[in-house]
């Protein structure tokens, strides 16, 4: 069975937005394990926008929850990371200024950085993947920086699909990735912008193994999840 990662991110942000301590992010974490999901991912940015370093300390801290840390190469996470030892780590591109990941890693350009990265989160036993845009290049360079995994970034097939546009091609490059990753002994995960419909679309490809899903999961959760808290507030109401 593939699995599936909860990015808790924007609990996170909920929280912040009130600037207090509710909803908690760790509580979160805990909850997502224990309604089912495989591992709970959140993303250290260097902004600090949702999660903090304190909530990724705790949450690396949890028992038997599996913690995958997305973090850019910038030397001051990357040191904090290696203390808090999530169990995976996922080395994603960053921008200050962008409102999510928006494509994957250059790999060329930051290959030695890359390397040192991989190699210090891989002495300490802590699995590796890198956030690589669908690109066979891409996936030859992952071979060549050792890496555990590659998470594909799926940010361009999810729009397709919500657009109604045509897919196929988008697809196609990714299961080629996907392939050829697998044949490299390189686990194949995705995410970006996966809801219901992508998600069984991409699902079809036999070699990725993990999904990685936030703003989806976050945002639905509000229409799935309100019916319970409304009726909660009319009962106290109405005593
Ligand atoms: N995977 C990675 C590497 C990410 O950086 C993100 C957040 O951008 C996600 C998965 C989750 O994306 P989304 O919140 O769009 O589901």
């Amino acid at each position: 069975m593939k699995r599936l990662g909860v990015n808790i991110d924007h609990i996170a942000t909920l929280r912040n937005a009130r600037g207090e301590s509710h909803p908690d992010p760790v509580l979160a974490a805990n909850y997502v394990i224990s309604k089912g999901a495989d591992s709970v991912t959140i993303h250290l940015r260097e902004d600090r926008r949702h999660i903090r370093d304190i909530d990724a300390k705790k949450i690396c801290s949890l028992k038997n929850i599996l913690v995958n840390l997305e973090i850019s190469i910038n030397s001051k996470i990357v040191n904090y990371a290696l203390k808090i030892k999530p169990t995976y780590v996922c080395i994603v591109p960053e921008k200050r200024k962008e409102v999510t990941t928006e494509g994957g890693l250059n790999l060329e350009d930051n290959f030695n950085k890359l390397k040192n990265v991989i190699i210090k989160f891989k002495k300490k036993n802590i699995r590796t993947s890198l956030f690589i845009n669908p690109s066979i290049k891409d996936v030859k360079i992952s071979k060549q920086l050792d890496v555990d995994c590659i998470e594909i970034h799926t940010g361009k097939i999810s729009n397709l699909v919500k657009s109604n546009k045509n897919f196929s091609k988008e697809f196609n490059r990714i299961k080629k990735c996907a392939q050829f990753a697998k044949a490299y002994g390189i686990e194949v995960h995705a995410g970006h912008g996966l809801d219901y419909k992508t998600t069984k679309i991409l699902k079809k490809i036999n070699e990725i193994v993990e999904f990685n899903i936030g703003h989806f999961i976050i945002g639905e959760s509000v229409f799935d999840g309100m019916s319970k808290i409304i009726k909660n507030f009319k009962k106290i109401l109405k005593s």
